[in-house]
């Protein structure tokens, strides 16, 4: 995690800097700090917390300059404190660096360098990476160019790097490997940073970095990016995305609860172009494009993390049951060390909302060496995981700021569904009156959206008489039982209650022994093939006296006169329920946390990209 932001040029430094870091705080909020270079010197400012502490602290600070480099934190080694903020100096002071990843193998390169006499201020393996370099120019007379490129070939591990060197104020260099770094180039002025949304408005030029590239950004020269070999890199000035910038919250309390509101758009926006409504088919150009190769395929395997391998779940039934293709669905941090047996004959599928996310990205690199034909779901465009796939549907949900997915949840159901349903009819594995009916059920998922969400205040209200909980279980079958992890997984990553989702018949073989009064069961208890069964199940609860709170089908009167509350859905197919059924278990979570007073947007811990392993 972390972010990353640089710029070097004729302008003040400071407010791009932070302006940039504002923008990636989603990728880490522990901690904020930044270096200008000004005058042979090297102005340092750090604070403990967001990025509004350490404008605080550096308020009455000079801090003039047009060179320097910024970063805000996720701890990976070393605790939230000023002493580990980025960015850590080099032992003679001369040179800072801010680096997002994990050098795995700093505590022998530390142990090293303890030897060599070197005392070190804080926990982080970043401040080693920094001495090591140092190191390299003073014992071993390198450059600074020719260290950089040392230290990183010994490093093991994930990094990209900003460095600001005080004697060379003229110069930033930045490099990567695993980690997101992108270069912004504008008139005689570079920026850096760890993904589009700092550069967007500034220039409409972006370089993204590839894997052992360096890139060395001096004043009035052209950019230039060298390997760790020091042999030169073609690289390609592409244009910034549209509707790439900092979102608003339009009024609502946090961007989670906008993101919930935004659904009934996203999905629209998600089938534009790829829906035809009077034909009642689906065309992805993904599939169009490659529809022999995926036709071909003898098994898929999703890889995924978190929400998106919930997602994931959904998008198995969706294959299995309209293609008739097996499906296997692993998450991205098992499956590359698993040793999959996999090869051409398999098509993977790597969703992430992100595209950064360090286990998926590793997990599609296993697969593509093993020969696979990789197909990446996607939401940030240009990402490195929609760079790294074969082909792909990004799901255009636009910039999801909040930490817990919501809109992006959805828009990967929905484009999950279109997949399977452009492959079915591609195949001929579906009855053309299934698809097409299917097709016009999706159509009228936006208004159903709609619908739910007038529910958003009973929610509220209903939400209050949950604080008291310290445990949740959420249950559902079939389609419904990933729309119950989904949801046990909002409650607790925002309101740190503990959740756990099961398939509702499961219960009884070892859960049903956690019920009684105390404990909410929230049933997803829709009418389709499975009510009959969850009905048993909600009865099953009752008489251990649980408190249920069932999300079902407006006008459902059965399970509601059983039912502790319900939450009426507007009905739909089967397969679609996920993508209405959601949207009040993501209200029920964000209105529980508000009542409790947590940080919605910004959960304890967490972040909004996991570039870590
Ligand atoms: O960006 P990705 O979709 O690859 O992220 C995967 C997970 O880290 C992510 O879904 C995480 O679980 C979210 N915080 C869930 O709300």
């Amino acid at each position: 995690m972390c972010g990353i932001t640089g710029y070097i040029g004729t302008r003040e430094a400071w407010p791009i800097l932070i302006e940039g870091l504002r923008r990636l705080e989603y990728r880490g909020y522990d901690s904020a700090g930044a270096a200008l270079v000004n005058n042979g010197s090297l102005s340092v400012y750090k604070a403990k917390g967001k990025v509004a502490d350490l404008e605080s602290a550096a308020a009455d600070k000079d801090r003039s300059g047009t060179a320097g480099i910024a970063h805000t934190r996720w701890a990976t080694h070393g605790e939230p404190n000023t002493a580990n903020a980025h960015p850590h100096l080099s032992p003679s002071g001369r040179l800072a660096i801010v680096h997002n990843g994990i050098i795995e193998n700093y505590a022998t390169i530390k142990s090293r360098l303890r030897q060599e006499g070197y005392e070190f201020k804080s926990t982080t393996d970043t401040e080693v990476l920094v001495y090591l370099i140092e190191y390299l120019m003073q014992k071993h007379g390198k450059g600074l160019l020719e260290a950089v490129q040392s230290a990183l070939a010994e490093v093991v591990g994930a990094y990209a790097i900003a460095l600001a060197d005080r004697d060379d104020p003229d110069m930033l260099i930045a490099a990567r490997k695993s980690s997101p770094l992108v270069i912004g180039i504008g008139d005689g002025e570079f920026y850096i940073a760890s993904d589009v949304s700092p550069i967007a408005g500034c220039t409409d030029k972006v370089v993204y970095m590839e894997d052992g590239e360096i890139a060395i950004m001096r004043r009035g020269e052209p950019l230039k990016i060298v390997d760790l070999k020091n042999v030169e890199c073609r690289h390609e000035v592409r244009p910034v995305p549209e509707n790439i910038g900092l979102a608003g919250k339009d009024g609502f309390a946090h961007f989670m609860l906008k993101e919930i509101h935004e659904q009934p758009d996203c999905i629209i926006d998600c089938m534009r172009g790829r829906v035809d409504g009077p034909l009642g088919t689906v065309r992805l150009s993904a599939v169009t494009e490659n529809k022999e190769r995926l036709s071909a395929a003898r098994r898929f395997v999703i890889v995924a993390c978190g929400t998106s391998w919930h997602a994931g779940l959904i998008g198995k039934q969706y294959i299995e049951t309209f293609c008739h293709v097996p499906v296997e669905v692993a998450y991205a941090s098992e499956f590359r060390y698993s040793n999959p047996v996999i090869d051409s004959s398999d098509v993977v599928i790597a969703i992430s909302q992100s595209g950064e996310t360090a286990d998926t990205l590793a997990a599609i690199e296993l697969a593509k060496s093993k020969g696979a034909f990789i197909y990446g779901i996607c939401n940030v465009v240009g990402s490195s995981i929609a760079r790294a796939t074969d082909t792909g549907s990004y799901i255009h949900v636009g910039p999801e700021i909040g930490v817990a997915s919501t809109k992006a949840f959805t828009g990967q159901v929905a484009v999950l569904l279109l997949l399977a349903l452009n492959l079915a009819e591609a195949m001929g594995t579906m009855k053309p009156e299934t698809y097409h009916a299917t097709v016009k059920a999706l159509m009228e998922i936006p208004d159903k959206m709609r619908e739910v969400l007038k529910s958003d205040k009973v929610i509220a209200g209903l939400s209050r008489t949950f604080t008291y909980a310290h445990n949740f279980i959420y249950l559902g079958r079939g389609f419904s039982y990933p729309v119950a992890l989904e949801g046990a997984l909002k409650l607790k990553e925002i309101s740190y209650i503990h959740a756990e989702g099961y398939p509702a018949a499961e219960m009884k073989h070892g859960p049903i022994a956690l019920i009684d009064a105390e404990m909410p069961v929230v049933f997803i208890a829709t009418k389709n093939a499975m009510y009959e069964k969850v009905l048993s199940n909600v009865q099953e609860i009752k008489a251990r006296k649980g408190r249920v709170l069932a999300v079902v089908t407006a006008g459902d009167k059965v399970v509601s006169s059983i039912a502790d509350d319900v939450l009426e859905v507007p009905e739909t197919l089967e397969c679609l329920e996920p993508l209405i059924v959601s949207i009040p278990l993501q209200l029920l979570a964000y209105h529980i946390a508000v009542c409790k007073g947590k940080d919605v947007d910004r959960p304890r811990n967490l972040a909004k990209s996991v570039t870590v392993e």
